[in-house]
């Protein structure tokens, strides 16, 4: 079957037909999703019946897995394979979470607009969200297209961001949503990493701008005006042109670039209705950016 993209917005995301994710993929196909990737930076790939041992194989084609588990959650006490995150509202028991479990909260924090392990040294390099079973009132998944955003900049903004390394932490965006508490080793683990605002994309060659929720501080920068520079920012880059809002059907697998985009998940009643949404994602290549000596 012939491998095709239709356009879903006119300045990226892609509808791509002709990959059966279950099967073994050849370079070819590989080559085209990569591609399709370069240009569109999201492809919903739909009609994707996939298992989840069939997901971590077709993610293996584009490079080494990040891990999914996040830093707050306890191994024993996971759903899903770690190599997954678990972006459900269903705990290991195969109950709704409560109103206050703990990986609710946390949860929470993909309302913010963000791009994903922004707040590790190496960030992701694509996410594949599988959706297992998924609800038809809200809950949509929106994404904003960073270079589009970057392209728009006037260029005095563009000068000043040129060389700007940010500061990525759980922490940051977290304490955006009031959450507070954590462990000693958690908070340990969580210590900021450092990013470079603007990105050139390996393949596209396109700049973007590198934001997400988990920025807290900009390197250089007092910290109030730091956080008010990058609130314009994300005000600019997520204007309705930039966006594409994703409504799921089931076994839909949809893949996005971190590296051009950003995305949020809007709200739905996550207390009555069942959302499994699986994810797998790969990492880039290496920093983005020199760390901090200490
Ligand atoms: C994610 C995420 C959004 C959603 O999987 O990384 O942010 O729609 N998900 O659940
Ligand atoms: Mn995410």
């Amino acid at each position: 079957m012939a491998i095709e993209v239709a356009p879903l917005t006119p300045v990226f995301a892609g509808r791509m037909t002709g990959i059966d994710a279950r099967r073994t993929q050849t370079a070819e196909e590989v080559a085209a999703v990569d591609a399709g990737m370069a240009r569109y930076a999201v492809l919903v790939l739909p009609g994707q019946d996939i298992t989840d041992e069939q997901q971590l194989e077709f993610t293996r084609n584009f490079g080494p897995l990040q891990d999914g588990a996040n830093s707050t959650e306890r191994r024993h006490e996971l759903r899903l394979d770690p190599a997954f995150a678990d972006v459900s509202n269903i705990g290991k028991d195969g109950r709704m979470l409560a109103r206050d479990d703990r990986r609710r909260m946390a949860s929470l924090g993909n309302r913010l607009w963000h791009s994903d392990a922004s707040f590790r040294i190496v960030p992701a390099r694509y996410s594949l969200l599988s959706g297992r079973v998924v609800v038809t009132e809200g809950g949509n998944t929106e994404f904003a297209d960073m270079r589009a955003a970057y392209d728009a900049l006037d260029r005095t903004t563009r000068n000043d961001i040129e060389d700007m390394i940010c500061e990525h932490s759980q922490i940051f965006s977290r304490e955006q949503l009031g959450f507070t508490e954590y462990l000693p080793e958690e908070r340990a683990r969580m210590k900021p990493v450092r990013h470079r605002l603007v990105r050139t994309h390996p393949i596209s060659g396109r700049k973007s701008i590198f934001l997400s929720a988990h920025i807290g501080g900009i390197v250089g920068w007092p910290m109030p005006e730091a956080r008010a520079f990058i609130r314009d920012l994300m005000e600019h880059a997520t204007q309705p042109r930039f966006v594409y809002a994703h409504r799921w059907t089931r076994h839909d697998l949809v893949i996005w670039d971190n590296q051009a985009t950003m995305h949020r998940v809007r709200r739905y009643d996550d207390l009555t209705m069942v959302r499994d949404l699986r994810r797998t994602t790969t990492k880039c290549d290496g920093p983005t950016a020199a760390q901090d000596a200490a």
